[in-house]
């Protein structure tokens, strides 16, 4: 189990003075994610339906399901790309549905966000594609930049690819820029989709090596959204299960492993036989 002391957690410079008193969580502590009680549809289609978690801070925690059951909804839903129908996303305790847009932008900076294709700019070779976000949203002068962009490259071991554009790169060249670019603001949590597909397992394994480097090293409250239960077995210090729309089991991934509740058993071996079924 890996818990980091966060000395840079309470540094809230970034967070805007909102009014309304921090939720508190199940455990009585605040957290810096909470989902409670969530719904949202798209037309009659119920994607979330109840759905509430309170992620365990500065720990790694992933968010299993199968396809389609709202993995990419929930993120979106975390980093304010998305309004539930009903329910409260609460980030550092602040409903974020009910501050203002600046407020909510605000907070958004404190995210690092590694989509599932890298979502690199085209256009851009890997370092502007890493400067990016420090060129947005800061003034800092462009030889503190590179330091930061550098080195962080060099943590992801894109060094010498730097001049390279997205297209000229192999897939897990690419998610790793894109990792390197969500860690450049320093964020306090870092979400990922999927960052595993489309990998082979080697590479899936060696990216799996760098969640859990750069989670030591740094810190944070980090979310691996995957399909993948062996990535899932090597990063997580917490599961989260999702099935129709809710969390049916969250708790510490030792645990959920070793699990004699046949749901927990057949999600996390990935069987066809058992209670799960298509529908
Ligand atoms: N903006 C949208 N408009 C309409 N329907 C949407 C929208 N976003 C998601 N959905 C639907 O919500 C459901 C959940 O989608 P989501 O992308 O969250 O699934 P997922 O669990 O991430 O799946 P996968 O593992 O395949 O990535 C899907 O049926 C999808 O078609
Ligand atoms: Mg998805």
């Amino acid at each position: 189990m890996t818990q980091h002391a966060r000395t840079d957690l309470a540094d809230t410079d970034l967070l805007p003075a909102v009014g309304a008193a921090p939720a508190v969580g199940d455990d009585g502590a605040v957290h810096t994610m909470q989902v409670r009680d969530v719904y949202k549809s798209f037309g009659s289609f119920a994607v979330m339906n109840g759905m509430s978690i309170d992620f365990t801070d500065n720990a790694i925690t992933t968010v299993l399901g199968p396809s389609g059951t709202g993995k990419s909804v929930l993120l979106k839903h975390l980093v304010g790309l998305l309004e539930p129908d009903a329910g409260e996303i609460l980030i550092f305790g602040r409903d974020i549905w009910d501050i203002s847009e600046n407020e909510r932008y605000e907070i958004r900076k404190r995210f690092g966000v590694l989509f599932q294709d890298g979502a690199l700019f085209g256009s851009m070779n890997l370092y502007d594609n890493t400067a990016f976000p420090l060129r947005k949203h800061t003034d800092k002068a462009e030889d503190e930049i590179e330091h930061i962009v550098m080195t962080r490259l060099k943590e992801v071991g894109l060094e010498q690819a730097v001049g390279k554009f997205p297209n000229e790169v192999s897939g897990g060249m690419r998610k790793r820029a894109g990792f390197a670019r969500a860690l450049v603001l320093n964020p306090d949590i870092v979400l990922f989709d999927e960052p595993d597909s489309g990998l082979d397992p080697v590479r899936t394994s060696l990216l799996c090596d760098l969640i859990m480097e750069m989670h030591a090293q740094h810190g944070g409250t980090y979310l691996v959204v995957t399909h993948d239960i062996r990535s899932a077995r090597k990063v997580s210090d917490y599961v989260g299960l999702i099935w129709h729309g809710k969390v049916v089991h969250y708790g510490e991934a030792d645990e959920a492993f070793a699990s004699d509740d046949p749901f927990v058993r057949q999600f996390l071996a990935g069987d066809s036989a058992g209670p799960l079924g298509m529908d």
